[in-house]
């Protein structure tokens, strides 16, 4: 179900807080940067998720979930760079996310519950 070739987002980890598709990312690039999986969201000692991840549920913003980690990897880039972004600008940050299972008008639900709550600013 992965492409493999940076062209369905499924497999995004945060490089320095944005989002790169890590099967198409050398391990030479990786150097001396930090490294986020989706796995590295949570509180790594009360296993607490990120608000992001809390909304995700809240909304039941997935089917199958094989997108899901992606997604949220990206909602996490644009709100590290754009803390209130417009429907459009979350539309166009999750371009590059293919969900077969067609759960995007959850998800833009999901991220706008986020930008309501203040979670993240
Ligand atoms: S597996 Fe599809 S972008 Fe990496
Ligand atoms: S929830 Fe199934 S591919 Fe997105």
């Amino acid at each position: 179900m992965s492409c493999g070739q940076g062209a369905c987002g499924c497999c995004a980890v945060l490089m320095e807080g944005k989002a790169v598709a890590s099967c198409i990312t050398l391990t030479a690039e990786c150097e001396g940067k930090e490294i986020i999986t989706i796995e590295g969201l949570s509180d790594p000692v009360t296993g607490e998720l990120d608000p992001i991840q809390e909304a995700f549920l809240e909304h039941n913003a997935f089917q199958c979930g094989f997108c899901t980690p992606g997604i949220i990897i990206a909602v996490k880039s644009l709100l590290n760079s754009n803390p209130d972004p417009s429907e459009d600008e979350i539309k166009e940050a999750l371009s590059g996310n293919y969900c077969r299972c067609v759960s995007h008008y959850q998800v833009i639900e999901a991220v706008k519950s986020v930008l309501k709550g203040g979670k993240t600013a």
